[in-house]
């Protein structure tokens, strides 16, 4: 079985909340237990942010953030896949910004931690930029490969 959605959003924080709650619902039918329905949160909130404050910086209010899930399910383990896409400034060195720590925003209290939080909350990443043209993340996240039954009970009651 599978499953697709596409979300478009105008990069503004207020839609940070709504984008990474979306995601979490979407990623239900998985039968998810509540730290990978966290973590799968807590990536999608950094590369949203991402859009926002780096892509678009001043002119977020006026630009969209694109979204796309899907599911896979094969027996009991399910797969997330989620692609999170801006059309804003793009990073001219990937390495570079992916080493923890690094920001170009430092002046902003950024930690430079947010794609070190991706690669270590989800079981796949890729990062794709183009200067000038935009920027997209990939992530994956399998669902259900190890965990305990009782804490997956709580999220579906
Ligand atoms: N969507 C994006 N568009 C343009 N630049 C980005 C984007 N995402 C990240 N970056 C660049 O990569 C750097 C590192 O990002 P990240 O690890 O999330 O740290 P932080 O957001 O705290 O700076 C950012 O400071 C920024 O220069
Ligand atoms: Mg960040």
């Amino acid at each position: 079985m599978e499953n697709y959605m596409k979300l478009e959003l105008l990069a503004v924080g207020e839609n940070e909340a709504f984008a990474r709650s979306a995601v979490a619902v979407f990623a239900l039918s998985l039968n998810p237990s509540l730290s990978e329905l966290s973590d799968i949160k807590t990536a999608v909130s950094e590369a949203v942010t991402n859009c926002i404050v780096h892509a678009y910086g001043k002119e977020a209010g006026e630009n969209r953030i694109f979204i796309e899930c899907k599911t896979e399910k094969q027996g009991a383990v399910g797969v997330l896949h989620i692609k999170i896409t801006d059309h804003g400034c793009g990073i001219e060195d990937i390495d570079v910004a992916m080493s923890p720590f690094y920001t170009t925003l430092a002046e902003e209290e950024r930690s430079g931690m947010g794609f070190t939080i991706m690669q270590t909350f989800m079981d796949g990443f890729a990062l794709k930029s183009e200067k000038g043209k935009g920027t997209e993340v990939r992530m994956r996240k399998s669902i259900g490969v190890s965990e305990n039954e009782t804490e997956r009970e709580r999220v579906n009651a």
